[in-house]
């Protein structure tokens, strides 16, 4: 991998990250390097299976190939590898659109098979280890942050991108992603709701994934990047992101517009197993959500969520901001090793979203 890298980054991409007090603070991980990841449009006005060709662009191919590879070859059992590419024709008439015809644009330009594009998003279904905590400060305003951890970290860095999505024209929606994958797990509908989806692991049932793909159940970042598209206000993304078959379980952390907008959805594959909204009169300002269901005791191997709330409450339900809750995402070990990005946004400051790349260097 070591020739891999990108051809032409956007100069954009090389400014530095503009938070060195925080970043210098003791206590953090080791690699305290970060950036700003490549903006991009991708225009829903284009046919899907050119609109992501403008952002492929701006990529080495072979390191697109190379990572797809990679990834897949680490990730995905040799059983399920044989039975996609035996299956692929009738897998190829069960994707719905757009997605069927971005990938399949993508994989004509990268000169990749389908099987394989369509395994790179599968394997990212099962994206490791997140958190995302949704805020409300005193005078009611809606905060969303989350963090993405994933194994694949030094390859997923160079391929993260933001997203504006456009519809006329106008931004319709914007995503954080991979180069690649036409799913999103973070997101922001202006002006109406932002959602994150962490993963929720029952124990990653290959088997159970396939058969429900199959089913016509929907990856969870197809779901998720649907809703950012579809849904209108807070409310009906709750419950769009509560009630679609999906082919795995999850957790849809969602932040809307106004007080009290703001709850996690734990998700089985069929439907809801739990809403936990957050309930402001109560003193419940925040709801942190890891990768364990929220009713039950975090193990002591992999405790991130009471740093994570012991961090909100120094903060104070009145100091509660962006910029606060990118602090409380960088609490060791909420933030770790395997932390390949942290977005902070708010539905009623659209223009605030902002991703970091972690631990660069
Ligand atoms: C990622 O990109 C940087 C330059 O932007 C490069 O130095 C590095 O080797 C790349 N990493 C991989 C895994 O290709
Ligand atoms: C894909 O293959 C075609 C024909 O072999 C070649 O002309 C083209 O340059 C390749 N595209 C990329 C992105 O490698
Ligand atoms: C993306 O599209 C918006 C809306 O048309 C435009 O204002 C902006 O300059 C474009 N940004 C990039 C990075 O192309
Ligand atoms: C956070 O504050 C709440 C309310 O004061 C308290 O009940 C809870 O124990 C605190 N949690 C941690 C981890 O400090
Ligand atoms: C929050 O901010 C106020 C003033 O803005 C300050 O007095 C207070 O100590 C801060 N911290 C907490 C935990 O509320
Ligand atoms: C994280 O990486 C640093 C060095 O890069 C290492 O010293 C540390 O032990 C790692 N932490 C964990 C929890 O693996």
């Amino acid at each position: 991998m070591q020739d891999a890298g990108l051809r032409s980054r956007p100069a954009r991409a090389m400014l530095p990250l503009l938070l060195p007090l925080l970043l210098a603070q003791p206590g953090l991980a080791a690699s305290a390097a970060s950036l700003a990841p490549p903006l991009f449009n991708v225009s829903l006005d284009e046919a899907p299976g050119v609109r992501w060709l403008p952002v492929l662009r701006n990529y080495d191919p072979d390191f697109l190939r190379t990572a797809v590879v990679q990834v897949i070859g680490d990730r995905v059992p040799d059983w399920v590898l044989r039975l996609i590419g035996k299956r692929i024709g009738e897998l190829e008439r069960f994707l719905p659109q757009p997605y069927g015809d971005e990938i399949r644009g993508m994989c004509n330009f990268l000169n990749l098979s389908l099987a394989d594009g369509l395994l790179i998003n599968l394997t990212y279904e099962s994206s490791a280890f997140c958190t995302s905590i949704v805020a409300q400060d005193s005078t009611g305003h809606i905060y969303h942050g989350r963090n993405l951890d994933y194994l694949f970290g030094n390859i997923l860095r160079n391929l993260t991108v933001d997203v504006q999505f456009l519809k006329n024209g106008q931004i319709a929606f914007t995503g954080t992603t991979f180069v690649g994958y036409v799913g999103l797990w973070t997101g922001q509908s202006p002006y109406k709701f932002t959602v994150s989806g962490d993963e929720r692991d029952k124990g990653w049932w290959w088997e159970n994934v396939i058969a429900a793909f199959f089913q016509g159940h929907s990856p969870i970042s197809w779901l998720l990047r649907s809703t950012l598209s579809e849904s209108e206000n807070f409310e009906a993304a709750v419950f769009k992101l509560s009630k679609t078959p999906l082919i795995a379980d999850v957790y849809f952390i969602v932040g809307g517009m106004s007080s009290k907008e703001g709850v996690v959805i734990t998700r089985n594959r069929r439907g809801p197993a739990d809403i936990w909204p957050l309930d402001p009169l109560n003193g419940a300002w925040f709801r942190v959500e890891t990768n364990y269901d929220h009713w039950k005791p975090v193990p002591k191997k992999d405790d991130r969520r009471t740093p994570a709330i012991k961090a909100l409450n120094a903060t104070g339900q009145a100091n509660i901001s962006l910029e606060a809750l990118f602090q409380v995402l960088s609490v060791v070990p909420v933030f770790n090793n395997y932390t390949v990005y942290t977005t902070v946004m708010s539905a009623a400051s659209p223009e605030k979203y902002m991703t970091r790349i972690r631990n660069l260097s």
